[in-house]
């Protein structure tokens, strides 16, 4: 069984070591760009966890495939920040921001068909599961995304309906790579199920906290520009949490702030926090969070894990769950 922090190595050297630079410079230096700048990396890391908990060495076999999770995921976020108009990832400017929206496109195309072709190392095998589980996860994402687009214009939806939004766009992923890592190891269908099914809850904790980090984290720690959900009136949790405890009088107003056009950001984004305090939803947050964590691990009662087994996907979890960036 690998440390934590030997899998997030593995990681930064299987990255580092392959280069993403080629012709046209117009095409490649924008994923260069973003894959080099960092990021937290933690679904490649999570495949190799899962990995580890049956099998010792990291060879090709599944250190290509977990990186080609980084890749996907990246190109996901480059569409993401157009769609989101966001300025700032993981630091730095976006790439639509530095380049421009058609190279940001082009580029994350190009992404996608890295991902598949790092996908490919799995071995004759393997390959088929894992084609058949990354092509599902990879239309979920998608249609997580159009859920997520359709909802902007939406006044208010329930809470039920951003679980399914946010299970699709970010969960699906991550769920995915803790199956994949099982698949690759050879594990039997009920642990790579209950893995998944851990992959899924930490993915729904790791969105709430998202949401939060956007209105309460420190956007140089966090990496980008908070607010960014409020301004677009995204249907974050906190909106959602919100809008579902709110008074005829209290509704009224945040539909009201609802209405404020971007230019008018910072008054809009004061006036949100002044309702989600008003409403207590900041710690409203934190419990929901929580609630979903516990839920992650509790999804591990089938698997029989060894103690160092259960106390790596234990790490994982506080660490992606609980973090400021
Ligand atoms: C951002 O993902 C998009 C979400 C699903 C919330 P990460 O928070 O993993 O972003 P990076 O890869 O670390 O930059
Ligand atoms: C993005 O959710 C999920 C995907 C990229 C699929 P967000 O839009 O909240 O992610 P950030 O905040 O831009 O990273
Ligand atoms: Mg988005
Ligand atoms: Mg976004
Ligand atoms: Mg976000």
């Amino acid at each position: 069984m690998k440390s934590l922090d030997d899998i997030f190595d593995a990681v930064r050297k299987g990255i580092d070591s392959r280069s993403l630079k080629a012709e046209p410079a117009g095409l490649y230096d924008p994923i260069d760009y973003i894959v080099s700048i960092g990021g937290k990396r933690i679904r490649p890391a999570l495949c190799l966890l899962t990995y580890s908990l049956f099998k010792d060495e990291l060879d090709d076999s599944v250190l290509t495939p977990a990186l080609a999770l980084e890749i996907f995921h990246a190109f996901t976020l480059l569409h993401d920040d157009i769609m989101d108009k966001a300025d700032m990832r993981r630091g730095h400017e976006t790439v639509h921001k530095k380049w421009n929206e058609n190279t940001a496109i082009l580029s994350g195309d190009v992404m996608s068909i890295k991902a598949y072709e790092w996908l490919c190392h799995a071995g004759e095998e393997k390959l088929p599961a894992v084609l058949n589980l990354f092509n599902r996860t990879a239309a979920q994402v998608c249609e997580g995304q159009q859920y997520d687009m359709d909802f902007e214009d939406i006044p208010a939806i329930p809470m039920k309906d951003y679980i399914m939004m946010i299970g699709l766009k970010t969960s699906a992923l991550i769920a995915c790579a803790a199956r994949m890592g099982a698949i690759l190891a050879g594990a039997d269908r009920k642990s790579a199920q209950a893995l998944y099914d851990y992959g899924w809850m930490l993915g729904i904790a790791f969105q709430i906290t998202d949401d939060y980090l956007d209105v309460y984290g420190d956007s140089k720690v966090f990496g980008k520009n908070t607010g960014g959900d409020i301004t677009n009136n995204k249907k974050s949790w906190l909106l959602v949490e919100s809008l579902s405890r709110a008074s005829e009088l209290q509704r009224e107003k945040i539909f009201k702030i609802m209405e404020m056009p971007a230019s008018e950001a910072p008054e809009k984004i004061r006036e949100m926090m002044a309702m989600y305090d008003e409403l207590g939803i900041r710690r409203l947050a934190e419990m929901a969070i929580e609630e979903y964590y516990n839920r992650a691990l509790y999804a591990l009662k089938p698997l029989s894990l060894s103690e160092a087994g259960y106390a790596g996907l234990k790490e994982y979890a506080v660490r992606i769950t609980y973090r400021k960036k």
